[in-house]
């Protein structure tokens, strides 16, 4: 439809129709016997058959033919306006994929874009058309149930996930038949709540928002995505959902974006708790003046927004400048010449988990696992004698958080997966902890295989907590087997970074497995017998102990910087060893840095190399490093690139990823990698919100890690000298 056409229409509309378009609808709402149970202003809803025929977008359909039945349905109301229906899929509808923090472990973006892919297939078919996701918070602390969904701690990785996550979901093009609106989230800085408490405030100065925080939203915007969720946090002290700096100066001024803003869920009725508005009125005022475009759950949009225009009339405007972005979205999908676009109940099915979905999935939950620990236990042989044990080993549940669209029944446990591949298992037959039966089975053993970490209802939304280590049972298991001499190879599931410095020391192996989706058991096992090569890396720190969050990589240098020696424990018996920042209880380190993580072969670097010690306005620089597979397996690095800027007009982080390279070597074979770095690289944001160079030294460093890391430096200078 054009344009012109589209305006027809939006002055064709009354105004209740408007307020119903800038308003989300709740899946329950259309059914037969629905009674509200909501709380907040949607507890008095009326769901009469106008707000079910006008309805602008409803949350939460899972079934395709009654889609397809409420598209037409919606399509029938007075001017004929197509409902858009957005659900959160967030890796993965029926084919599960490993939650985000795992898939961003195989640092390989274009798998990422492969899952959304083939999610929006299977989405689309079904009659969806807009997706929750990406979450792009970064997150520095674990205690954050959230966690899961996001792709971990650094700004420059997550905007490459970001961006990927955006093209697979969107594909060619929201206008495709197989293709979703995907909508960015939560912006912006969700991730930095304060002590990884769930809904906390997030305070913190604009050159670290800018920097460190806003990169990959910034990303998915500039990949095209068409919706952006406004966080629940507060930045600069005002609620992300009124916040006319976030939502108007940098969202859309700034940066371009013309698409539309939605609330998160009841955000906008939370202004009143916030206590930034007294009424609703406000409430829906304040967020309107701000851009928001759709109320998701608060109904204060539909129940107060009129009264408000009856005060200011000048808000008109902006609601009809909401309903505009509203009805461009849909005439984008095609929406308006046939509603049903892309839906096709029978084609969903036959995609639902199909060979190649699944392929796809076991393909990815490989990637994502990090092997942290092994002791030469890894991989072990067919006829290897197993004992399985730990709580989580009969798990059937190892799709992860916010997967419920997705069937824990089509997922493969951990017993199924090691039977598929004929391992040679004994398992315990009073309880996967009974510590006489399972330390007997071990004894008879030649490994034990002890499967811990957090049930998938301790992750995700409103699940922050404080206590990241392996349950009771299990550790008390550990020891027991350890005791009496058994070897133990621990398999972590989990929906965070976990702290195991107390259990590292009694484990001959650790893989963290994460949750790794549909295919999870047959991942696992493939990757513990060696069928599948472990070849992930962290993209979040490890934890030493809790006490030690928020923990990353890039954080800025101290005044008293902790001497490197003192890193790895000994005496502190200098002054200058004293009054540093530092514990006295614990390191600073982490126990596994950011960007660690083992394989069965093994790596050597060498001959860090740049192509010039000096780089000019215009100019880049070469870098290059030697890397050998010096192990007998064919493997796949990931080989890491980090800068650094010693000298700033502001502090400058220690070290920040700025590239890498996943680098397939033969046993024996060494390849150089060459990195290209420009002067975007050398930039940042000052404190007067400008993008900068500063002229100086700048040291590169690459290496298999944040931390094992080759060093050389070279000079950015405005000039050439004579
Ligand atoms: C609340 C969550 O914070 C958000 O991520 C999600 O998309 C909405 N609910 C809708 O389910």
């Amino acid at each position: 439809m054009e344009e012109k056409k589209l305006q027809e229409l939006l002055n064709n509309m009354t105004e209740k129709e408007k307020l119903v378009q800038v308003f989300q609808l709740a899946a329950c709402c259309y059914e037969e016997d629905f009674t509200p149970n909501f709380t907040g202003p949607m507890r008095d809803i009326q769901v009469d058959d106008t707000l079910k025929k006008t309805a602008g977008s409803v949350i939460g359909l899972l079934e395709p033919e009654e889609m397809q039945r409420l598209q037409k349905l919606c399509a029938s109301g007075p001017n004929h306006i197509p409902a858009l229906f957005m659900l959160d899929i967030i890796h993965g509808f029926k084919t599960i994929f490993p939650i985000p923090l795992g898939l961003a472990c195989s640092w390989d973006t274009e798998l990422m874009q492969k899952t959304c892919r083939v999610a929006a297939r299977e989405a689309r078919a079904s009659g969806i058309h807009a997706t929750f996701a990406p979450m792009a918070d970064l997150v520095r602390d674990s205690r954050w149930g959230r966690v899961m969904e996001s792709t971990g701690e650094d700004p420059w990785l997550n905007a490459r996930f970001a961006e990927a996550a955006v093209k697979g979901f969107q594909g060619e093009g929201v206008g495709e038949k197989d293709s979703l609106m995907s909508c960015v989230k939560h912006f912006a800085g969700y991730g930095a709540a304060e002590a990884g408490r769930e809904y906390n405030t997030v305070d913190m100065s604009r050159g670290v928002l800018r920097d460190m925080y806003l990169e990959a939203y910034h990303a998915a915007v500039e990949a095209g995505c068409r919706l952006v969720m406004t966080a629940f946090n507060t930045i600069e002290r005002v609620p992300a959902t009124c916040n006319k700096w976030l939502l108007t100066t940098l969202l859309r001024e700034e940066w371009g974006f013309d698409g539309a803003v939605i609330t998160d869920w009841n955000s906008m009725n939370e202004l009143l708790a916030h206590s930034v508005a007294g009424d609703g009125k406000e409430a829906a005022g304040k967020a309107l003046k701000a851009g928001v475009d759709i109320d998701m759950m608060s109904g204060h949009y539909l129940f107060d927004l009129g009264k408000k225009m009856e005060e200011e009339p000048e808000l008109r405007p902006l609601l009809d400048q909401a309903v505009m972005r509203i009805l461009r979205l849909k005439n984008e999908m095609g929406l308006f010449e046939d509603p049903g676009r892309g839906t096709d109940p029978k084609l969903a099915r036959q995609l639902y988990l199909c060979e190649e979905h699944r392929a796809l999935a076991l393909e990815a939950a490989h990637k994502s696992m990090v092997l942290l620990k092994n002791e030469r236990v890894l991989p072990l042989k067919k006829e290897c004698r197993v004992t399985l044990a730990g709580s989580m080993a009969g798990a059937e549940n190892l799709l992860g958080g916010w997967s419920f669209t997705g069937d824990a029944q089509d997922c493969i446990t951990i017993p199924e997966g090691l039977k598929q591949i004929g391992a040679n298992v004994a398992a315990p037959r009073h309880g996967w902890i009974d510590m006489d039966e399972v330390c007997a089975l071990a004894r008879q053993s030649d490994v034990t295989l002890l499967i811990g970490g957090e049930p998938v209802e301790e992750t995700a939304e409103a699940n922050s907590k404080t206590n990241l280590r392996l349950k009771e049972e299990d550790r008390k298991l550990l020891y027991s087997l350890k005791e009496q001499g058994s070897r133990v190879v621990l398999v972590v599931l989990s929906g965070r970074a976990f702290v195991l410095s107390d259990v590292e020391p009694y484990c001959d192996a650790i893989l963290q497995a994460w949750f790794p989706g549909t295919e999870a058991g047959r991942a696992i096992a493939d990757i513990l017998y060696g069928i599948a090569q472990p070849e992930g890396k962290l993209t979040i720190s490890f934890p030493y102990t809790e006490g030690q969050l928020p923990l990353y990589y890039n954080g800025f240098r101290t005044g008293r910087p902790q001497k490197e020696e003192a890193l790895t424990g000994g005496e502190i018996n200098e002054v200058d060893e004293i009054y540093v920042s530092h514990y006295i209880d614990c390191q600073n380190k982490p126990l596994y840095p950011f960007g660690y993580g083992l394989s069965y072969t093994d790596y050597a670097y060498r001959d860090l190399k740049l192509s010039s010690e000096y780089m000019y306005p215009g100019g880049t620089i070469q870098a290059s490093v030697k890397v050998k597979n010096t192990g007998e397996r064919v493997g796949r690095e990931i080989v890491q690139l980090y800068l650094c800027d010693p000298v700033g007009s502001v502090v400058r982080p220690v070290k920040e990823l700025k590239a890498y390279r996943l680098l397939e070597l033969q046993p024996g074979e060494e390849q150089e990698c060459i990195f290209t770095i420009s002067e975007e690289d050398l930039k940042f944001w000052d404190n007067e919100e400008k993008k900068v160079l500063e002229p100086g030294r700048f040291i590169v460093m690459a290496g298999p890690d944040s931390e094992r890391l080759l060093k050389s430096e070279f000079v950015y200078k405005l000039k050439k000298e004579r």
